[in-house]
């Protein structure tokens, strides 16, 4: 379990050295997610567009290793965009991770940027 948790990293902008074309950005569903893959890392793509903001988190939810964020609810906690699970519906932070359902358990998130239609995402390597 350990093994899979370990290859998702989140990374922070000025770490990015690769940007991955993961689409159009209307391959993308307004207000929802779709899954992308790179590498060996399934990645949760999010189209927040009530806040016109995307973000990128690891698909992966790390209280049952279930591959679902992609599906899952979003919505904003005091101004933080955050993501629920749709299982058990463990809350995490969109800009960092973060758990905010009191857990110890936190994802993965990763830039986005969009370049004319183009959904870009960064990684490090
Ligand atoms: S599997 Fe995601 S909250 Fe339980």
């Amino acid at each position: 379990m350990e093994n899979i948790l370990k290859k998702y990293e989140s990374v922070t902008p000025s770490d990015v050295k690769v940007w991955f074309n993961a689409g159009k950005t209307a391959d993308f569903p307004a207000d929802g997610g779709g899954c992308v893959k790179y590498k060996d890392k399934q990645i949760a793509v999010i189209n927040f567009e009530r806040r016109n903001e995307w973000y990128a988190c690891q698909n992966l939810c790390p209280h049952k290793m279930e591959m679902v964020l992609s599906r899952g609810m979003i919505g904003s906690a005091d101004e933080l965009p955050k993501i629920a699970c749709p299982i058990h519906k463990k809350t995490f932070s969109l800009k960092d991770g973060s758990n905010l359902s009191g857990d110890d358990l936190k994802i993965a998130t990763y830039p986005v940027k969009i370049v004319e239609d183009e959904v870009l995402i960064g990684f490090m390597d």
